[in-house]
């Protein structure tokens, strides 16, 4: 699989909504660009207001019923939501001019769809519904079962609705928060899953922390609930520094207020296994041997955070002023 990124221009853009706009980006010379699976994502190198250059990552859609955008599509297909309180990478991907060049690093997918003979429970909040669509639509091309679940604010702000509604007709469930008067109710979604069903949530923190939170309550093994945040956490990277003991090295570095463990220890020297730096994959756990953690990750269940022996680096902090790490 390549990395190396490539360069696409916007062939044509459409707004879905009114926050929501929806770009397809094409190679210039109309070569095939490399597939993917449904829950895969681009990053698209975005310019801030500050000058500074970022990357940002949105979910690849396709709603088709043949496999010929995924397996060698000609064009990729996201969505932005205008975030206007951002760091302005959404409102620039909302300014770009149809035939403007993007760099764009390839298809990668931390979201896998499974191939298992239980309904998927797909649960969308929001622009959270983008990797879903996607999954949506692979498991009908697979002819395995699906079930939508797609929770908005209002009917006017859910993007995709009368493709998505086109496409999966009664195996779409709407929850449009102004008619209800409440937000999803997740424990009735819960309830109503059967045992070989298994879960895919994308969408806001607060309806992860709901669905991880009531799941595990009810006794629902991790493993049947995959997720994906639609949005890096708050940049919330704590105010207070702390010292971190290498245990092993006798080493000790400090974390300042506004880093994360994770780059305390690369900035250290150390070369600590790290991926998505969202709190999501668990392949930055070091193992504590002393001090409090503030767990701020999605990957450690309830029990496993009380017993507060593992830190995932990326996103989670010391409570106190220090921490000694296995390492
Ligand atoms: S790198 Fe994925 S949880 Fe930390």
């Amino acid at each position: 699989m390549t990395t190396t990124p490539l360069t696409l221009t916007v062939a044509s853009a459409e707004m879905l909504t009114p926050l929501v706009r929806q770009l397809r980006l094409r190679a210039a010379d109309g070569a095939a660009l490399p597939g993917w699976q449904a829950g895969a994502h681009i990053q698209l190198q975005v310019s801030l207001p500050s000058g500074a250059t970022d990357w940002r990552h949105y979910s690849l859609i396709d709603l088709a019923a043949d496999t010929s955008a995924t397996e060698a599509p000609s064009e990729y297909v996201i969505a932005i939501r205008r975030e206007d309180t951002g760091r302005g990478g959404s409102r620039w991907m909302h300014g770009l001019a149809v035939g403007a060049t993007l760099t764009v690093r390839p298809p990668k997918n931390d979201f896998p769809l499974g191939t298992h003979a239980g309904t998927a429970v797909l649960v969308a909040g929001g622009i959270g519904v983008t990797p879903l669509a996607s999954m949506a639509a692979q498991r009908l091309r697979q002819h395995l079962p699906v079930r939508l679940h797609y929770a908005g604010r209002s009917r006017e702000q859910m993007a995709l609705l009368p493709e998505l509604q086109e496409r999966l007709g009664s195996t779409l469930a709407l929850h449009l928060d102004d008619e209800a008067g409440a937000p999803l109710d997740v424990d009735a979604l819960l309830a109503r899953c059967t045992p070989d069903e298994v879960l895919y949530v994308c969408g806001p923190q607060v309806m992860l922390d709901a669905v991880l939170s009531r799941s595990e309550a009810l006794g629902w093994p991790r493993e049947r609930v995959h997720f994906e945040l639609f949005a890096a956490p708050a940049a919330d990277t704590g105010v207070q520094p702390y010292e971190v003991v290498l245990a092993q090295s006798g080493r000790q570095i400090t974390v300042a207020a506004g880093q994360t463990l994770l780059s305390a220890l690369i900035e250290a020297g150390c070369d600590p296994m790290f991926d998505c730096q969202r709190g999501e994959c668990g392949v930055c756990a070091v193992p504590v041997l002393e001090g409090v953690i503030d767990h701020r990750d999605f990957v450690l269940t309830q029990r496993e955070k009380d017993a507060g022996n593992v830190i995932q680096t990326c996103v989670s902090r010391c409570k106190g002023q220090r921490l000694v790490l296995d390492l």
